[in-house]
C-alpha cells in the first residue's frame, strides 16, 4: 500500500513539480489548492502525511493544524515557509506541526524530510495505539469456546474477592489476566501491586512482601513498607508463585490463615486488606507431589482456578487476534496475506501469543510504512534448520547452539527467563548466541 500524502499549496506550478516527483518516489497524492479543499480531502480520504504551506488564499496554513490533529491526532505535518517566515515556522512547531522547510524547496530533500517524519508519525501512532490498548486492557479477542469459558469465569473472579490461581504455558496471557480483572473489580481504583516470585529468593522475598524495620538484617538502614502494605484495599499479583521458595510458602500461608502480618524485625501487627491472585506456568500439583509446593499453601490461593489454552489449541481465533495484535502495533489488519495467515496457522507456537506478537512487530520492522507484509517477513518461523549430523559427530558448539535455540523457544523467545533456565546471565545468553550465529 502506497503512502499518501497531502499537498496544500495554493501554487499550481509547485504542486505539479510536487506531484511529478514524488509519484514516481511511490506516493499517492491529493492536491488541495485552499484550506477547503484540504478539509474536504481529509475527511474523506485516508492521508498519511501532510505537506503544508502556510499562506493560503482562504487562511492561514497553522490554522489547519488543529483541524488536522481534531481528525487524526497523530499525523505527520511538514510545514513549508517563506525564507524569511522563521517565526511562522516557529509558531507552526509550537502549534503542533512536526517538521518545517524553507522555501524554495529541493524536493530530494523534502523526501528525506517526509521519509523520516511518517516514521515518526508510525511510531506516534503505535504508541498511541498502545495507550489506548493499555487504558482498556482489552483481553478476550475472538469466539473461541474455551476462551469464551475463561471469559465467563474471569466476570465471576472480578465480581468477588476470593484468591484466583492463573494458570498456562509461557505467553498465554497470564499477567495480563490478573491485571484485567483487577480492573473490572470494585478494587480497580486502588493498586494492582505485582511480585515475580522467581525473580528473588528466601529472604529477599519475604523483604519485598513484609517490609522490615530499620535493623531487621545488615543493610536495613530504613523502615522499609512491604507490598502487603501497597496492596491493601488492591490487589497482590504474585506472578510465577510456583517459583515461591518453601520457607516464604510458609510465612505467606500465615498471613493468608491469620489475616495480618509483621514486617521482617518488627513486633508489631499490622492488617492488610488485599485480594490475591496467582499466576504460574508449573503444574502446581506436580509440584505437591514432588515436595516443592505447599499442599495447605494450595488449598488457600486456588479457590478459584483459571487456565488460559495455548495458542495452538485455539487457531480458530487466530485472525481476530492477529488483527487486534496489528491495530494495537499501530497498523491496520489488511495488510496480512492469505498466504501469510497461512503460514501462521502451520505454525505450533511454543511461545504462545507473546511469540505471535513479537513476530508480528517484527514483520512490520521489515515492512515498509503502508505495504503488505511479505511471506519472507516469517521465513524464521519455517522450520529450516539444517538436518543434524548424525550424534557421535556433532560438536561441542553445535549441542549447546541446538540446546540455546530448544530453550529459547520453550521461553517464547523471552531472553532474560531462557537465560535464567540456562544459569547464565544475559550477557553470557547473548555472547553464545553470536557465537552460535543464531539469530533469535
Ligand atoms: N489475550 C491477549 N490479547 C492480546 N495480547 C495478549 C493476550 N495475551 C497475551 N498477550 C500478549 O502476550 C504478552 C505476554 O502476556 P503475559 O505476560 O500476560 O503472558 P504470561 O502468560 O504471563 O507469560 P509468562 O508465563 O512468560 O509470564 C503480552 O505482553 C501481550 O503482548
Ligand atoms: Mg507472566
Amino acid at each position: 500500500m502506497k503512502s499518501s500524502v497531502l499537498l496544500i499549496e495554493d501554487n499550481a506550478s509547485t504542486r505539479f513539480g510536487f506531484v511529478r516527483y514524488f509519484s514516481k518516489d511511490g506516493y499517492e497524492i491529493h492536491e488541495a489548492a485552499n484550506l477547503a479543499e484540504a478539509t474536504a480531502i481529509l475527511a474523506a480520504r485516508r492521508c498519511d502525511i501532510i505537506v503544508l504551506d502556510i499562506n493560503l488564499p482562504d487562511g492561514n496554513g497553522i490554522d489547519f493544524i488543529h483541524t488536522a490533529r481534531t481528525q487524526d491526532p497523530c499525523i505527520p505535518i511538514i510545514i513549508i515557509t517563506g525564507e524569511g517566515d522563521i517565526p511562522l515556522a516557529v509558531e507552526a512547531m509550537q502549534r503542533g506541526a512536526d517538521n518545517f522547510m524553507t522555501k524554495p524547496v529541493d524536493n530530494a530533500a523534502l523526501a528525506v524530510f517526509m521519509s523520516k517524519t511518517l516514521e515518526i508519525g508510525i511510531l506516534k501512532k503505535q504508541q498511541s495505539a498502545r495507550k489506548q490498548l493499555e487504558k482498556r486492557n482489552v483481553f478476550f479477542v475472538g469466539s473461541n469456546k474455551i476462551i469464551q469459558e475463561v471469559h465467563t469465569l474471569a466476570l465471576a473472579a472480578a465480581a468477588s474477592d476470593i484468591p484466583v490461581l492463573i494458570t498456562g504455558e509461557t505467553g498465554t496471557g497470564k499477567g495480563m489476566l490478573a491485571r484485567w480483572i483487577h480492573q473490572h473489580s470494585s478494587r480497580a481504583s486502588n493498586e494492582c501491586v505485582e511480585l515475580n516470585c522467581s525473580g528473588l529468593r528466601g529472604e529477599m522475598l519475604s523483604r519485598e512482601i513484609f517490609g522490615n524495620v530499620k535493623g531487621a538484617f545488615t543493610s536495613a538502614d530504613q523502615d522499609r513498607k512491604g507490598l502487603l502494605d501497597a496492596a491493601d484495599r488492591g490487589t497482590l499479583f504474585l506472578d510465577e508463585i510456583g517459583d515461591m521458595s518453601i520457607d516464604v510458602q510458609a510465612q505467606f500461608l500465615k498471613v493468608l490463615e491469620d489475616k495480618s502480618y509483621r514486617r521482617l524485625g518488627d513486633i508489631k501487627l499490622l492488617r492488610s486488606n488485599f485480594r490475591l491472585i496467582c499466576a504460574t506456568h508449573h503444574d502446581i500439583d506436580s509440584l505437591v507431589e514432588l515436595g516443592q509446593f505447599r499442599r495447605d499453601l494450595v488449598f488457600r490461593i486456588n479457590m478459584m482456578k483459571l487456565h488460559l489454552p495455548p495458542l495452538r489449541e485455539c487457531m480458530d481465533d487466530l485472525p481476530a487476534l492477529t488483527s487486534y495484535l496489528l491495530r494495537s502495533l499501530g497498523s491496520t489488519s489488511d495488510i496480512l496475506s492469505d498466504e501469510c495467515m497461512k503460514m501462521l496457522r502451520v505454525y505450533p507456537w511454543p511461545g504462545n501469543i507473546r511469540e505471535l506478537r513479537s513476530v508480528l512487530e517484527r514483520a512490520l520492522l521489515l515492512t515498509p510504512p503502508g505495504a503488505i507484509i511479505r511471506q519472507s517477513a516469517f521465513s524464521n518461523l519455517a522450520p529450516h534448520r539444517p538436518p543434524k549430523p548424525a550424534q557421535n559427530q556433532r560438536t561441542v558448539q553445535e549441542v549447546e547452539g541446538e540446546h540455546i535455540r530448544a530453550v529459547l523457544d520453550q521461553a517464547g523467545g523471552n531472553i532474560e527467563k531462557a537465560a535464567k533456565s540456562l544459569n547464565i546471565s544475559r550477557a553470557t545468553l547473548y555472547r553464545r548466541l553470536k557465537k552460535n550465529n543464531t539469530i533469535y
